[in-house]
């Protein structure tokens, strides 16, 4: 049998929770805006190294529907550094073939934010190369919610629905509709655990914890979880 590879039995949906923005910070003496500036330019490296790695899609959680409770400040300065980074991104982006993709509810975001995501989606929006699907306002709870209340409401004209009702169905009404199944879960700075992220897109993924900060995660990084993926035996609740 041959060995195995990252380009046949590596991850290809990658979810990643970008941890550790303020520590990184904190530590060298700087304002958290800093760490958030920094975690920003890595998306860059990241999204160019998971294409190296042969990955198919980077879902990256970058606003929680919990991060509204941060101070106002933190919460303008993030949601300009988006407008930032897609503004001077987008045409990289396109030269690379990049499709955008957004899940969450980004209606509660600023005029400023909401038209540059609709301009970057636009342009980007007949690439097929890797996805960068970003995960803004969202949170699983929230999703999952979301889902059975448009749900209800089928079902409410059409009782028959009920009865259909599968994983696959169920799986249409979530933001992921259309999406692969997540393989890998990657999160950043020594923190264990899902914080509301993807409940029910990661049922099967394999997680993987790292203990630096998102700031300092190379795509050296990167490719040690994935070679760590691709050794570990997948059996789906089989044998
Ligand atoms: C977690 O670090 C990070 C966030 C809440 C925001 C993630 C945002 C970015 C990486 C930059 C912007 C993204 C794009 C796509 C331009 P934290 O602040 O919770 O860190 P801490 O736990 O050390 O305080």
């Amino acid at each position: 049998m041959s060995q195995p590879s990252l380009k046949e039995n590596g991850p290809k949906h990658v979810a990643i929770i970008m941890d550790g923005n303020g520590r990184w910070a904190k530590k060298k003496g700087l304002v958290r805006s800093m760490g958030h500036e920094r975690g920003g330019n890595q998306v860059r490296e990241i999204l160019r190294a998971a294409f190296d790695l042969h990955m198919d899609q980077l879902t990256l959680y970058a606003f929680s529907t919990e991060n509204w409770k941060r101070p106002k400040a933190e919460v303008s300065f993030l949601q300009n550094l988006l407008v930032k980074f897609l503004k001077s991104e987008t045409k990289q982006l396109n030269e690379d073939n990049v499709r955008l993709k957004v899940i969450g509810d980004t209606t509660a975001f600023n005029k400023k934010v909401q038209k540059q995501l609709e301009d970057s989606k636009e342009a980007l929006q007949d690439n097929d190369g890797i996805v960068l699907c970003l995960a803004l306002n969202y949170g699983s709870r929230h999703e999952i919610l979301r889902a059975c209340k448009n749900f209800a409401l089928q079902a409410q004209e059409n009782p028959g629905h009920i009865e259909e009702l599968n994983e696959e169905i169920f799986s249409d009404y979530l933001y992921t509709k259309g999406m692969p199944e997540v393989d890998l879960l990657i999160r950043t700075a020594g923190e264990q655990r899902l914080s509301n992220y993807l409940l029910w897109q990661l049922s099967y993924a394999e997680l993987y914890f790292v203990d630096v900060f998102w700031p300092d995660f190379t795509p050296d990084h990167l490719q040690e979880a994935a070679e760590n993926f691709i050794n570990r035996d997948r059996r789906f609740g089989g044998l």
